[in-house]
């Protein structure tokens, strides 16, 4: 496969048309960015375990029956998908209340969620992310209310999944950010899961394992990302 036009660089990751419809080439860089862009920097490395994170996460969601946009790794930081019409939307789930909700809304850090919340945004950046509601959603018409119910309805399909699967390693999944797509008329997950889209703690040290470290300046990012990556990808030989 053969890696064509340059159709979109964002902040993380760049896209690529390729010789074959419908598949892209989504190409994990090591730039890392926080505060609406405010901090960034370069990580060596950072694509590739961002991409290995999440291909192992995709793949892992497809066995378990969750339609993704995933194809294929090409090289530990190119990846081919399907490519999505993507919906502008940054799907929340919530388990443990930490960031933005703490700060908007009187939760204490750490108190459990349950059943899981899940907070919309309207993925702008020039409107900072504005948070939506079913009736905006609908009424911007970015999905149906059918298609909203389904896009729930997976987002906690793959919470439960994914938390199931980091716990057999000693993480708690706090929460993370999905997007969604459609390929015709089926939504699929697109995007990415990784350690920059998941808020992860350590069961036993309650020690941060995500971009938290990189936010607050908790540490060594890279190390924790490579430490995180191989606990995650481990978990293969559990199943
Ligand atoms: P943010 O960091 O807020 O998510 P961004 O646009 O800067 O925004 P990147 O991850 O750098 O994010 O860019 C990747 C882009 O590719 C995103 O706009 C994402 O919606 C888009 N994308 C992801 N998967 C697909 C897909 N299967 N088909 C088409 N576009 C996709
Ligand atoms: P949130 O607590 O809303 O924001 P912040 O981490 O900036 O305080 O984030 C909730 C989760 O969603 C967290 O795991 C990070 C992820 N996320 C993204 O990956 N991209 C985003 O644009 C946002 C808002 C959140």
């Amino acid at each position: 496969m053969k890696q064509k036009k340059l159709l979109y660089a964002g902040k993380a990751k760049t896209v690529y048309r390729t010789d074959t419809k419908g598949k892209l080439i989504v190409e994990f860089r090591d730039d890392i960015t926080a505060f609406d862009g405010g901090k960034k920097d370069v990580l060596k490395n950072k694509g590739s375990y961002n991409a290995e994170v999440s291909a192992f996460v995709f793949r892992y969601l497809e066995e378990n029956g969750v339609k993704t946009h995933f194809v294929k790794m090409l090289d530990p930081r190119h990846m081919v998908v399907n490519e999505l019409s993507m919906i502008p939307l940054e799907v929340i789930v919530r388990n443990i209340a930490a960031g933005s909700i703490v700060r908007n809304y009187p939760f204490k850090e750490g108190s459990k969620l349950n059943p899981p919340v899940i907070v919309i945004d309207y993925k702008d950046d020039s409107r900072h992310d504005p948070m939506l509601n079913d009736d905006l959603i609908v009424a911007l018409k970015l999905a149906t209310p059918q298609e909203l119910r389904k896009i729930k309805k997976m987002a906690l399909e793959v919470n439960a999944l994914l938390a199931r699967l980091l716990a057999a390693q000693g993480i708690t999944l706090v929460d993370f950010k999905i997007e969604f797509g459609r390929k015709g008329k089926t939504i699929c997950l697109g995007d990415e899961i990784s350690m920059d889209s998941m808020r992860l703690w350590d069961k036993k040290t309650g020690e941060s394992l995500d971009k938290d470290v990189y936010r607050f300046n908790k540490g060594d990012v890279m190390a924790i990302y490579n430490t995180v990556a191989t606990r995650i990808t481990r978990s293969k030989k559990k199943r």
